[in-house]
């Protein structure tokens, strides 16, 4: 390798786990980017050993990004057990990225501090500022209604990507980065920086020196995912008006730490957090504006009292030390405690007969009117049947329809795509009809807008009531009161759980297979069950 005594003896191995591929367009600058964190590295007197990891892009990963969370996870855990590493910069931004990267760390617990890839800067078009995936779906319902030419679309999705980083919006992957410094696991203020801005790459080079230091000091990631600092994480996805996505991997992330988190967590610090972020797509103002705005720290420092302040962080200082003076600059883009956006955050747990073990909505992202409303069901057995029925001009649906998808669950789909922003029907488009309910054990991007019920669990694929549900059954969805609820008897119920047949497994062998016998439910998390912590430390292998 051309290295020699003066390279490494003494100094802290750092592997960077880098993310980049050019199959994901968010880390595009990754390799770029890498050069800063080894810079740092070696001034910190460690020596840094770039590894590259599966790179989990959202764009193009088939048939879904989250069918490969998991192996991200297990792969970054079995590389810093495998090699002779001492610490790690954990490089990612993508939305599975976050969790999966800090997955393995938390279960392998050796010193690491979170790099984010970071947003993009505003999308543009004909004067007109554009947000990632938001305006994809916005503008794609306008083209598919008739009212926008190919050419404008064209145009858009030039326009909309105007820099390397992740998706702009308050989608997943703004969301999870915001929560990874909630947690504790990024330097402060470093989830909110365009990827494309020159504090990125300073950050990139603080988080080098701050590895190797944590490694002299031994600052483990099991001593900053505590239960308060994942109560932390969940108080900022309310405060920012998160992704819906993120209940699944802050379970999957508290599990890796042994924490167990309900569901009904989520739904009480909602109501207890004001929303201040207003950001696209529950709000007006893009991630660039947050971090003119004051970044997350400003927002984190209007709401101390919801927060832990004394949870230790990546830097070695607390929460409370790291958000200390933070100010906001814009008012408009990053509320004050007295004028929030909403006096709860945006997302609701719901329970009924239709998802015993629970249902998520993001209600700052749905048409209020429709946030009560009973309506009969027009079903689809899967996606394929979905694409090709829904806009078939006999579909018996109308604007009160309740759209329910089966079969996109962890199981069924498999890998619980993002497929709950259920297309409207092109005849009720054309019509001017832009949201109804919908309903699915599917997730949904957080860029993604609309009266959408996900998650619900148990899935269908493994007989949850969701498989039950029948054309023309009324549906009942009421937001207020936490209730989702098939409107037939439990007789009638029973008698279709009898007659149920299972779906036939996707895989039969490989990496699908092992995720088909594994993965848990939604309202577990989604991880494998044999990759939760057991409270016994996994054996270093002794081999001579
Ligand atoms: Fe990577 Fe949206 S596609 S964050």
């Amino acid at each position: 390798m051309g290295f020699d005594d003066g390279d490494i003896a003494g100094k802290p191995i750092i592997a960077v786990l880098n993310t980049w591929s050019e199959m994901n367009t968010c880390h595009m600058h990754f390799k770029v980017l890498v050069e800063n964190i080894k810079r740092g590295i070696l001034q910190a007197g460690g020596m840094p050993v770039e590894i590259p990891m599966m790179s989990v892009g959202e764009i193009y990963t088939k048939p879904t990004s989250m069918l490969y969370r998991n192996l991200l996870a297990m792969e970054a855990e079995e590389t810093l057990r495998g090699y002779p590493i001492d610490g790690a910069v954990l490089m990612g931004g993508c939305d599975k990225t976050t969790p999966g990267l800090l997955m393995g760390a938390l279960s392998m617990d050796i010193p690491v501090v979170y790099v984010p890839g970071g947003p993009m800067l505003k999308g543009a078009w004909r004067g007109e500022t554009l947000g990632s995936g938001s305006d994809v779906w916005k503008y794609w319902d306008e083209w598919r209604a008739g009212r926008l030419p190919a050419e404008a679309l064209r145009e858009i999705e030039d326009g909309i990507a105007r820099s390397p980083g992740h998706c702009m919006t308050m989608g997943t992957a703004s969301t999870m980065t915001a929560i990874a410094e909630a947690m504790g696991f990024t330097l402060p203020g470093a989830s909110s920086i365009p990827a494309s801005d020159t504090g990125h790459q300073r950050m990139a080079t603080q988080a080098g020196r701050q590895a190797v230091e944590n490694v002299w000091n031994d600052l483990k990631p099991s001593q900053v995912l505590t239960r308060e600092a994942v109560e932390n994480g969940i108080s900022i996805d309310m405060a920012i008006g998160g992704s819906t996505n993120a209940i699944v991997h802050i379970v999957a992330m508290a599990g890796r730490a042994g924490i167990k988190v309900e569901l009904d967590e989520f739904d009480v610090i909602s109501q207890r957090t004001p929303l201040l972020a207003d950001i696209r797509p529950a709000g007006r103002f893009l991630m660039e504006d947050f971090y003119l705005g004051g970044g997350l720290r400003a927002l984190m420092n209007q709401i101390p009292d919801l927060l832990h302040l004394d949870c230790l962080t990546v830097n070695g200082k607390t929460l409370g030390d790291n958000i200390f003076g933070a100010e906001i600059y814009n008012e408009q883009v990053i509320r004050p405690r007295t004028n929030p956006c909403a006096t709860s955050g945006g997302t609701a747990v719901l329970r009924g007969n239709l998802a015993p073990d629970g249902a998520v909505i993001k209600a700052a992202a749905a048409s209020p009117e429709l946030l009560t409303h009973t309506g009969p069901a027009v079903v689809f057995n899967d996606y394929n049947d979905m694409a090709a029925r829904i806009d078939d001009p006999d579909l018996p649906v109308t604007r009160d329809s309740v759209i329910v998808l089966q079969s996109a669950g962890p199981k069924g789909a498999p890998g619980m795509p993002e497929w709950g922003m259920l297309p409207i029907p092109k005849k009720l488009l054309e019509q001017g009809v832009r949201d109804m309910v919908r309903i699915s054990d599917a997730r949904m991007s957080g860029t993604s807008y609309g009266t959408c019920v996900l998650h619900v669990a148990p899935e269908s694929a493994i007989g949850g009531p969701l498989a039950f549900v029948r054309d023309g059954d009324q549906i009942e969805l009421n937001v207020p009161e936490r209730r989702i609820q098939l409107l037939i008897s439990a007789e009638e119920m029973e008698s279709r759980r009898a007659a149920w047949i299972p779906p036939k497994p996707h895989y039969h062998r490989g990496y699908g297979r092992l995720f088909l016998d594994h993965v848990t439910q939604a309202n577990e998390g989604c991880d494998f069950d044999f990759l939760h912590h057991d409270g016994e430390p996994t054996p270093d292998p002794e081999i001579h």
